[in-house]
C-alpha cells in the first residue's frame, strides 16, 4: 500500500490542469448502458472509481476500450447480466447509479444495498421510492436491491432531501418511461447538467437541469453519441486552497470558473486576489497568511461538503477563528483527529467544527479516512513543518488524477512511497 510523503512550507508557485470531474463521468459511463450503440467519453480522467465503473460495467458484458487514454468507448450491446455485486458496490457507493438504466433498459437489475461509509449513514431510500414512482417492483432481499419493471412509466417525483445520485439515477430510469416525468427538489449540481447534457446528446428530452425542476419526456429508444466530460470543480478548488494554505501563487487551467463561485468568494474572504477568465482562475495570496471564513455546507448552488475538509485544513493555520457547519453528512469530520495530530486547534460538536487558527503545524504520520479528508490531510502536509505521511492514500486516488504529480508541478515537496511494514 502507498503514503504519500510531504515536506511542507514550500509556497506552492505555478500552473496546473484540471481533469475531468469524478462524479460527472461515473454517471455518463452508466448512461451508455441505456443506449443501442457505442458511446464514446472524452476527457476522462484516471482514477480508481473510473477502473472501478469499467470493471463493473465490462463484468454485466458492455464492452469499453480506451484508446488515447483519455477518451472510452462503450459499447452496452453484449450486455447479458443485470448485476452490480457487493465486491464493488462496497468499494464504490457510486455503483448503485446503475439501478436505474438497467431497470429502465433491460428491465431488471440486482444491485447490492450500500452500507454506512465513513461520511455518514447514506441511505439510499430516495432512489428505491422513486424507481416505485416510475412503477418497478422493488425489494430489498439478502443485502441486495432486486428491482424489475416491464415498462416504467411517467410520473411526479418529489425528493424529501435534495440527493445528486438520487437524482441522476431517477432521471435515466425516466428517459425510458412511457410518458413524462417531473422530479421536483432536484439538485442541481453542475454534475446532474452535465449528465442530462449527455442524456440529451444521445436522444433523451431533459428539460430543466441547472434549476430545482427536471422535467423528462419519454423516449421509446437513445442512440450512442459523443461526449467530452467537463472539468473537476472540486479538483479545481483543492489547488486553488493548495496555494492559499501556502501563501503562494497558483493558477488553476482548463477548469470551469463558474461552477465555483462560492469557492471563489470564500478564497477571496480569505485575503486571496483572484483572478479569473473563461476557462482559468488565479488565485495569488501575496505571501500573506489567510483570514479564517466560516463555512456551511449545502447542495449546489450552496457551499460543496466535497469541500469542506480542504477549508478546515486551511482554516487550521488561517488568522483568526473559524466555524464549520457540515449540512449535508452528519459524520464528515473524520479528518479532524488527523488534523490535531499536526497540532490544530479544533473542537468538534455535533455538525460544528470550531478552529481557532494556530501559528504553526507540525509534520507526523497521518491516515486518511476518505477520499475529500485526505485531500485536507495532503494539504495540511503543505504546510506543517518537516514531514508528514498521509496513509491509506488509495482514497485520494479514487478522486485526484496524479495528484503528487500535480502539486510537484506547483513546487511541493511531496512524493509516493510504499507504506511503511505494519507490525502487529
Ligand atoms: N440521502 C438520503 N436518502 C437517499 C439519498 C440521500 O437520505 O436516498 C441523504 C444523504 O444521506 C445525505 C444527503 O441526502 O445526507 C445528500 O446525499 P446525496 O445523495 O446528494 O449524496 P450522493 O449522491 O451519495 C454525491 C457525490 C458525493 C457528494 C454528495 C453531495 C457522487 C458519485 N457522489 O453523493 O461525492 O459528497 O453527492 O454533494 O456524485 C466525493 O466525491 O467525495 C463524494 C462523496
Amino acid at each position: 500500500m502507498d503514503c504519500i510523503q510531504i515536506t511542507g512550507g514550500v509556497p506552492l508557485d505555478g500552473e496546473v490542469w484540471i481533469s475531468g470531474a469524478k462524479n460527472a463521468v461515473l454517471p455518463i459511463m452508466v448512461a451508455s448502458l441505456l443506449c443501442d450503440g457505442p458511446s464514446y467519453i472524452s476527457n476522462v480522467p484516471h482514477l480508481q472509481d473510473v477502473t472501478t465503473t469499467m470493471e463493473l460495467l465490462g463484468r454485466m458484458g458492455a464492452s469499453l476500450a480506451m484508446d488515447d487514454g483519455m477518451r472510452i468507448e462503450i459499447d452496452p450491446r453484449g450486455m447479458h447480466q443485470f448485476e452490480a455485486p457487493y465486491d464493488l458496490v462496497k468499494t464504490m457507493r457510486a455503483s448503485i447509479l446503475v439501478l436505474g438504466p438497467l431497470v429502465a433498459r433491460y428491465g431488471r437489475a440486482v444491485v447490492s444495498l450500500p452500507g454506512g461509509c465513513a461520511i455518514g449513514s447514506r441511505p439510499v431510500d430516495l432512489h428505491l421510492r422513486g424507481l416505485q414512482a416510475l412503477g418497478a417492483e422493488v425489494s430489498v432481499v439478502n443485502g441486495n436491491i432486486e428491482a424489475s419493471a416491464k415498462q416504467l412509466k411517467g410520473a411526479n417525483i418529489i425528493f424529501d432531501t435534495v440527493t445528486v445520485t438520487g437524482t441522476e439515477n431517477i432521471m435515466m430510469a425516466a428517459v425510458l418511461a412511457q410518458g413524462t416525468s417531473v422530479i421536483e427538489n432536484a439538485a442541481q449540481e453542475p454534475e446532474v447538467v452535465d449528465l442530462a447534457k449527455f442524456l440529451n446528446a444521445m436522444g433523451a428530452k431533459i428539460s430543466g437541469a441547472g434549476s430545482n425542476t427536471l422535467t423528462i419526456e419519454g423516449v421509446e429508444n437513445l442512440h450512442g453519441t459523443e461526449y467530452s466530460v467537463l472539468p473537476d470543480r472540486i479538483e479545481t478548488g483543492t489547488y486553488l486552497v493548495a496555494g492559499a494554505i501556502t501563501r503562494g501563487h497558483v493558477r488553476v487551467t482548463r477548469t470551469r470558473p463558474r461552477d465555483l463561485d462560492s469557492v471563489i468568494e470564500k478564497l477571496r474572504e480569505t485575503g486571496a486576489v483572484i483572478e479569473v477568465g473563461e476557462d482559468w482562475i488565479d488565485l495569488d495570496m501575496k505571501g500573506r497568511r489567510p483570514l479564517a471564513v466560516d463555512i456551511t455546507t449545502a447542495p449546489y448552488p450552496g457551499f460543496a461538503t466535497d469541500m469542506q475538509a480542504q477549508f478546515t485544513a486551511l482554516n487550521t493555520v488561517a488568522e483568526g477563528t473559524a466555524i464549520i457547519t457540515e449540512t449535508v453528512f452528519e459524520n464528515r469530520f473524520m479528518h479532524v483527529q488527523e488534523l490535531q495530530r499536526l497540532g490544530a486547534n479544533i473542537r468538534v460538536k455535533g455538525n460544528t467544527a470550531i478552529i481557532r487558527g494556530v501559528d504553526e503545524l507540525n509534520g507526523a504520520p497521518i491516515m486518511a479516512t476518505d477520499l475529500r479528508a485526505s485531500a485536507g490531510l495532503v494539504l495540511a502536509g503543505l504546510v506543517a513543518n518537516g514531514t508528514t505521511t498521509v496513509d491509506r492514500v488509495y482514497h485520494i486516488d479514487r478522486g485526484y488524477e496524479i495528484i503528487e504529480e500535480k502539486l510537484g508541478q506547483l513546487g511541493a515537496r511531496i512524493r509516493r512511497v510504499a507504506s511503511p511494514r505494519k507490525t502487529r
